[in-house]
């Protein structure tokens, strides 16, 4: 039975890097504008996301995942990455953890919060820059809510490469034994994450999203 559920992970993934090459081969940028700075920065100045929106999934579903990631180490170092406006930085905040660096590369958004929520700690850098996070094994976990898929669901290698560079900043920050928990729409860039951490850890979950339709979302926990 083991044997037969690694049989079908397996087929599963190498189902759906095929798909995410043909899609490459067939120059499709329809979603181009996903990983790109610019497109996050119009889009929070618009108001298309208002004072808070949630890609993926509610807080609620997800908590949770992070709550049993966190294994409730209230004084951990934590590293929420491509935050956007969700609330999950604020609720990680109300429920006691205390050292939440919220990190965007939009200037537009992480002005927004730092606005109307002072008490929260955020920072705008580039995470696929090498050295943008600071030091080397500072962070105990990183939190991922459809920062890494907005790269990787691009559909062009250059985005592609920055998911790729995106996860070997998060690798270099975490602790050895820090775990990075990704939230993700149908884990597009676990095969990346697979090779770079030792151990990962995958499973689909239901629930809904900002949109109020259906969804299945992949929880993925890596550990370094
Ligand atoms: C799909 S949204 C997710 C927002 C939020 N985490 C949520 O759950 O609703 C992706 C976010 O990641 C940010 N982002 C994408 N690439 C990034 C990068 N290389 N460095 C920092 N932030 C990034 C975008 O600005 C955007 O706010």
């Amino acid at each position: 039975m083991h044997c037969l559920d690694e049989t079908c992970h397996g087929l599963r993934e190498a189902l759906a890097t095929l798909r995410r090459r043909i899609n490459l081969l067939r120059g499709d940028s329809s979603r181009s504008w996903l990983g790109r700075k610019e497109y996050w920065d119009a889009a929070y100045a618009s108001g298309r996301y208002k004072d808070s929106y949630e890609w993926n999934q509610t807080c609620e579903t997800i908590w949770p995942y992070v709550l049993n990631t966190l294994e409730s180490r209230l004084d951990a170092k934590i590293l929420h990455v491509g935050c956007g406006n969700s609330r999950l930085g604020r609720m990680l905040h109300d429920d006691g953890y205390i050292n939440v660096l919220n990190v965007d590369y939009s200037r537009v958004v992480i002005k927004m919060m730092q606005q109307s929520q002072p008490e929260l700690q955020f920072l705008c850098v580039d995470c696929a820059e090498s050295g943008a996070l600071g030091e080397a094994d500072h962070f105990d976990f990183c939190v991922d809510k459809g920062a890494i898929d907005s790269l990787f669901e691009s559909n062009c290698d250059s985005m592609w490469q920055q998911g790729c560079a995106m996860i070997q900043e998060i690798h270099r920050v975490l602790k050895p034994g820090g775990k990075y928990l990704v939230i993700s729409n149908g884990g597009i860039g676990s095969d990346v994450l697979k090779a770079t951490f030792g151990h990962m850890q995958s499973e689909e979950i239901e629930g809904y999203a900002c949109d109020l339709y259906y969804k299945l979302i992949t929880i993925i926990v890596c550990t370094k």
